[in-house]
């Protein structure tokens, strides 16, 4: 994240004495990435290290991946994630859909909060949230942070926290990446803002609200997720929200789709334009997020609104469709579906979309989905993603024609 933000109360200068309550020296810690050269934030604990553990771990009998699917055809995939059940808390009801070196995709259709003392931490990867449905908190160690629908939670690795739902369930898109998951580096200029090109404005996301640290003595388990799924719960003794304060550049942050504004021209204007966020070394490696909302389309008197065929060689796609207004795929898409399109097949909008598009010319779309490509990454579906599949999807387009 480009912007450096301070909570609470820290000592002007990195690692000096501090006493964040009278005559209790805080504890410093530096959570960061890229080893000590990425970003960062320093948290200064009240009174104890965040490493006490009083229970050995104990490796839990939940795994939150899904094998990967064995000598499958090269096929595009329909994932009718509105089948998925909503179940239990956030960390529980995860559903691994995609999988690749770097990056996953997951639902997580919960019914409940987390427990007040239990928190998950996502130890193996970064994580950027979409929230599909539902509103509430989350609340990390680093403060509350309210979300709702439409909106993006961008979750840094090793973040304790834990869902506070003030609805009756909720739906998250989890995208998680084994890089930090930042808007593009070329949106910002070389102080780190911004530019006044950029479709995206840093200053638009929203950042936790800072609570006072709990002083509080118990049993608290933060569930973590690591070595691809598995689940370690790790018991402290004292409540994990436990921060005189903070500063830097690494802490969870909310974006609203509709804050990511769009640029058209005269004519189709390609998915790069719509990129939000990406992890990694893009367009080299890791993946681009885009959100495709409401624009002009084309204006051109010959324009084609609907998108071409396209065969992004280098590129697995993924796109979840937030609502089903989205002409390339009206009439087969579902709110929630996840389509899937690997790079080895070309693919295109259904039937005469193409022709139908003509009379969107200079009107404003209102079509919410958000996309993620991959960079020389293959994503493979799960067996889990079967479950879901409309195996009827690879035809589709030959249906169309008729
Ligand atoms: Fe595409």
């Amino acid at each position: 994240m480009p912007l450096i933000v301070k909570r609470g109360e820290v000592p002007k200068t990195p690692h000096t004495e501090f006493y964040g309550r009278k005559n209790i020296l805080s504890l410093e810690e530096i959570h960061g990435t890229y080893g000590f050269s990425g970003a960062f934030s320093r948290k200064m604990h009240l009174r104890r290290y965040p490493t006490v553990q009083t229970e050995s771990p104990k490796l839990l009998p939940l795994s939150l991946t899904s094998p990967l699917l064995q000598n499958a055809p090269l096929s595009p995939y329909h994932l009718l994630t509105g089948k998925i059940p909503y179940q239990e808390t956030f960390e529980c009801s995860r559903h691994c859909l995609l999988k690749g070196l770097t990056a996953s995709i997951s639902v997580s259709k919960p019914l409940l909060s987390s427990p007040e003392n239990e928190f998950f931490r996502n130890a193996e990867r970064h994580e950027c949230l979409f929230v599909q449905e539902g509103n509430g908190i989350l609340a990390s160690e680093y403060g509350e942070l309210k979300f709702k629908e439409r909106q993006y939670l961008v979750i840094p690795k090793g973040t304790t926290y834990q869902f506070r739902l003030s609805t009756k369930r909720a739906f998250f898109l989890i995208i998680e990446s084994l890089y930090p998951i930042r808007f593009a580096p070329h949106y910002l200029n070389s102080d780190g803002q911004a530019t006044l090109m950029s479709p995206v404005i840093e200053t638009e996301i929203g950042i936790p609200d800072f609570k006072e640290p709990l002083d509080i003595s118990g049993k608290f388990n933060i569930l973590s997720k690591h070595n691809d799924g598995q689940v370690t719960k790790i018991v402290l003794g004292h409540h994990p929200f436990d921060l005189i304060g903070w500063e830097g550049a690494l802490y969870p942050f909310s974006f609203d789709s509709s804050d990511h504004h769009s640029i058209a021209r005269e004519i189709h204007t390609a998915p790069p334009v719509r990129q939000t966020f990406q992890a990694g070394n893009a367009p080299h490696s890791g993946f681009s997020i885009c959100t495709f909302r409401a624009q002009i389309e084309g204006w051109n008197p010959k324009d084609v609104p609907a998108p071409y065929a396209h065969y992004n060689v280098d590129s697995d796609e993924m796109m979840f469709f937030s609502n089903t207004t989205y002409e390339a795929r009206k009439g087969i898409v579902e709110p929630g579906s996840i389509t899937f399109h690997p790079a080895g097949l070309p693919h295109s909008p259904h039937g005469d979309a193409a022709k139908k598009s003509f009379s969107s010319r200079g009107k404003l779309s209102n079509y919410l989905a958000v996309m993620l490509d991959t960079f020389f990454e293959s994503l493979q579906p799960t067996k889990e993603a079967l479950k879901y599949h409309d195996p009827q999807y690879p035809l589709s387009w030959a249906r169309a024609q008729i």
